[in-house]
C-alpha cells in the first residue's frame, strides 16, 4: 500500500516538474514578436502587431523582399518588430545620413533604407565579411533599395573614419561585434548631430558590454532608454542639443 502511494507521489512530482520546464521553455521562445529568443522562426504570428501594409509599389517590393529573407537562413539579423521600429525612428526623426555597423545579409539595412527613402536620406552600412556583402547586395536589389545604400567594406573600426568631414550623421545603428561598441561610439559620437540618435542592438543580457552601457548612461550629453527588452533589446540614445 505504502509502496503504491509512494509511486503515485513520485509520478505526480515528476509530471509537475516536467510541466514547469515546458512552461519555462515556452516563455523563452515567445518574446512576442513572432521570433524566438535567438531570432529564429520569424514565420510565427506576432501577438499584438498587424503586418505592415504597403503604401506604394516601392514599399510593397521592399516588404516582399524582407518577408522572403525572414523565411530563409538566419544571418544574426534583427527581428521583424525591431526592423519596423528602426524604420519608424529613422522616418520620425527625419534622419538623412544613417550609419549602420554590421550589415550581415542586409535585413536591418533594408528597414533603415525604407525610413530613409521617406525623408530623402541614405544609409551607409559597414561590413567586414565579403560573403555577407554579396548576399546583402543581392537583397538590396531585390528590395529595390540599392540606390539608397552604400556598403563600406572592411573593418569598421578603420572604415568609420571615412565619415569625418562628410557632414553630420543623423542616426547610428550598432550591430557588429559587441566588444566593439565602445570604440564605434567614441569615433562616431563627435560626428552625430545634436538631437541625433545612436541605437545599439543586443542590449538584453548577457550580450551588452558593461563599458558601453556605462558610456551611454553616465554621459550628461546623452540620454538613453532601453526598448524592446522582451526580445534582443535596443538602446536608444539621443545626443542632447
Ligand atoms: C549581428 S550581424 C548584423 C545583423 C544585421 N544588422 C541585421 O540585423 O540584418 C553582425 C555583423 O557584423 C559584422 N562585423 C563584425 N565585426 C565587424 C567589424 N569589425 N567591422 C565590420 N563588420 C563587422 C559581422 O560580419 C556580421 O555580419
Amino acid at each position: 500500500m505504502l509502496r503504491n502511494v509512494m509511486i503515485v507521489l513520485w509520478v505526480t512530482a515528476t509530471l509537475l516538474v516536467a510541466g514547469g520546464f515546458a512552461e519555462l521553455a515556452k516563455a523563452r521562445k515567445s518574446p512576442g514578436d513572432g521570433s524566438d529568443r535567438m531570432g529564429f522562426n520569424y514565420g510565427g504570428k506576432p501577438k499584438v502587431d498587424a503586418p505592415p501594409v504597403p503604401k506604394d509599389d516601392k514599399e510593397k517590393q521592399a516588404l516582399a523582399a524582407l518577408a522572403e529573407m525572414a523565411k530563409g537562413k538566419w544571418y544574426l539579423n534583427i527581428t521583424t518588430r525591431e526592423g519596423r521600429v528602426l524604420r519608424q525612428l529613422v522616418e520620425t526623426t527625419g534622419a538623412k545620413r544613417i550609419v549602420e555597423i554590421g550589415t550581415s545579409s542586409g535585413y536591418s539595412t533594408i528597414w533603415l533604407a525604407m525610413g530613409a527613402r521617406a525623408v530623402g536620406g541614405k544609409v551607409f552600412t559597414h561590413e567586414i565579411d565579403p560573403e555577407k556583402i554579396k548576399i546583402a547586395r543581392a537583397n538590396f536589389k531585390k528590395a529595390g533599395v540599392d540606390d539608397l545604400i552604400t556598403i563600406i567594406k572592411g573593418d569598421a573600426h578603420e572604415t568609420v573614419k571615412q565619415h569625418k568631414d562628410k557632414g553630420q550623421i543623423d542616426a547610428v545603428f550598432l550591430d557588429a561585434e559587441k566588444k566593439g561598441y565602445v570604440d564605434y561610439l567614441a569615433q562616431l559620437l563627435p560626428l552625430v548631430r545634436p538631437g541625433g540618435l545612436i541605437l545599439g542592438h543586443d542590449m538584453h543580457p548577457p550580450m551588452p558590454d558593461p563599458r558601453y552601457i556605462e558610456a551611454i548612461t553616465k554621459n550628461p550629453d546623452l540620454d538613453t532608454s532601453f526598448i524592446m527588452m522582451e526580445s534582443f533589446g535596443i538602446s536608444m540614445t539621443v545626443k542632447k542639443r
